[in-house]
């Protein structure tokens, strides 16, 4: 027989150490509690897939329901790069579903299951082995009647007694399918035993070297990263995972953990994957922002701390060299800058710094100066921002604590769920040489529409970044805290009040008011040396 081309790749790709990406976001993600998407959604998340060069797309379940099927096809027009595949149960029903969904696809995949453990075997499904391994054999044969790349997933692989898994896996190889994917449906195993699951399964399989062995862990004990690691070090040369590590219950293998790990330590592993790690960030926060589900703060590789640094020792450290606390380059993920958080651990190194970076010319002497406040303030504040920071820089040129010449007057939020209007805001904000504007603006929802009107008035094109929002009900207000982006800087601004909108469009105003302040140039030092 000879070899198609997705045959020989797989082949390369063993030989290579080269693992695949096969990303099951659109699929084990978007069937979690809280991540559902719909298709605009999940086109959005698919072309950020695209532009990080997975191998595979798992982009849903096609039987699940016809908007998954209509998901599916929409995703295999659309996207051009990866592989597009649907899940489906080992019956020929769900393939059939499975295989008109990718129809469009230029590369097209259909990944079928069945449990295969002694409680899927006699608690759910109610069949016997030879039953099951029958219906592997009809069914897989069937699956690549209608299309030629068949995955097989004995579900629940890792509670399955080793004898029946290896005739399970032999059954799916004899009847044509290409990959034999692994899954710790339940996240019970640990890095030793799967390591020790893929050596047994290649090496004692018969026709193992036709195939591609793929590992999807479950984290239920947060051993997802880990165990899909050691697989690779077993032999698996496919990973599923998903973006931010979604998924069933406490999630799926994280793409960009297990990414980030390889390409990282590549020196261990001795395997890579194609990813472009230089879009993980843009996907993640996409992902963040169609499922309204934000990402951790200190979540490894794309959270907010990933690559920022209070500590004072930690920062001088970073400032001489960023090895001395980062083991991998911030651009080399896509995020935006390496972020020296201010803090009461920071040192007058920092400081310096950062306020370079704001744009003022300051001497060591103004530094000197203004450190004591800092610390003052650091103290008090969790986190000194860089409004915060302009305040203590410029001295009398903040007035009512602004860092910059606006101030709020005025907020109304109109929202009508009866009538088709969007929702909208009117915003008005005074000047400090008296002018005052009042702007209408729609938007998603109305504080966006506030966050719009905002940037008319001020003529300052702000994208809100983040939004963070704390309720404090001890104290009966909700501090919040905006972090803009404005001609590719990010700028910061913090606010308390009772109500959650005004908090929100109160801290938007702070960041906007500093890049305002900047922009006009009305804040530096020209007079003063620079500080070193
Ligand atoms: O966790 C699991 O077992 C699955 C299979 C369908 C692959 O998601
Ligand atoms: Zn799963």
């Amino acid at each position: 027989m000879t070899k198609t081309e997705t045959e020989e790749s797989d082949v390369k790709a063993k030989d290579a150490g080269h693992v695949k990406i096969f990303d099951t976001t659109l699929r084990d993600g978007e069937q979690a509690p809280g991540f559902s998407m719909s298709t605009d959604a999940k086109i959005i998340v698919a072309r950020a897939l695209e532009a990080l060069n997975v191998d595979i797309i798992e982009a849903g379940f096609a039987a699940a329901s016809p908007g998954d099927a209509a998901a599916i096809s929409t995703i295999a027009r659309e996207i051009e790069g990866p592989t597009i595949g649907s899940l489906a149960r080992l019956n020929k029903n769900d393939i059939e579903a499975a295989a008109r969904a990718i129809e469009p696809a230029r590369k097209k995949r259909i990944h079928t299951f069945i449990g295969t453990s002694p409680l899927h075997r006699d608690a759910k499904l109610k069949m016997t082995k030879d039953e099951i391994l029958k219906q592997i054999s009809e069914v897989v044969a069937f699956a690549r009647s209608a299309c030629d790349d068949v995955e097989f997933s004995p579900e629940d692989a890792i509670r399955t007694e080793r004898d029946y898994l290896i005739e399970a896996v032999e059954a799916a190889i004899e009847a044509g399918a290409r990959t034999i994917n692994i899954p710790d449906t339940v996240g019970y195993t640990t890095p030793e035993e799967i390591t020790d699951l893929f050596r047994f399964l290649n090496e004692k399989a018969k026709g193992a070297e036709k195939v591609t062995f793929s590992a999807h862990c479950h984290d239920d004990l947060g051993m997802a990263v880990a165990n899909s690691l050691a697989a690779v070090r077993g032999g698996a040369r496919q990973i599923e995972c998903a973006v931010n590590g979604i998924g069933e219950r406490a999630g799926n293998c994280s793409l960009e953990e297990v990414v980030m790990a390889l390409a990282t330590r590549r020196d261990f592993f001795n395997a890579d994957t194609q990813v472009d790690t230089t879009k993980i960030y843009a996907a993640s926060t996409a992902l963040a922002r169609v499922t309204h589900n934000p990402i951790p703060r200190n979540k490894a590789i794309v959270g907010r701390n990933a690559f920022a640094h209070e500590a004072g020792i930690h920062q001088h450290g970073v400032l001489a060299d960023k090895r001395t606390y980062e083991i991998m380059d911030a651009e080399k993920v896509g995020v935006p800058s390496n972020a020296l958080v201010l803090g009461k651990h920071s040192g007058k190194h920092a400081v310096a710094a950062r306020v370079k970076a704001l744009g003022f010319n300051v001497s060591k002497e103004k530094i000197e100066d203004i450190f004591p406040n800092f610390k003052k303030l650091a103290d008090t504040a969790k986190e000194v921002t860089d409004a915060d920071l302009v305040r203590l820089v410029t001295g009398n040129a903040a007035v009512d604590g602004r860092a910059g010449p606006w101030r709020m007057r005025k907020t109304e939020l109109h929202v009508d769920f009866e009538d088709d209007t969007r929702p909208h805001a009117r915003v008005t904000m005074e000047h400090d040489n008296g002018e005052r504007r009042t702007v209408t603006h729609e938007g998603e929802g109305p504080i966006d529409a506030a966050f719009a009107a905002v940037c008319a008035i001020a003529d300052v094109p702000g994208r809100i970044h983040t939004l963070d929002l704390h309720h404090l009900a001890a104290e009966g207000v909700v501090r919040a805290e905006a972090i803009v982006d404005v001609d590719g800087k990010q700028f910061s601004g913090k606010a308390q009040e009772v109500d959650i909108a005004d908090a929100a469009v109160a801290a938007f105003v702070a960041a906007i008011n500093q890049a305002a302040a900047i922009r006009s140039g009305a804040f530096s030092f020209p007079n003063e040396a620079a500080a070193s």
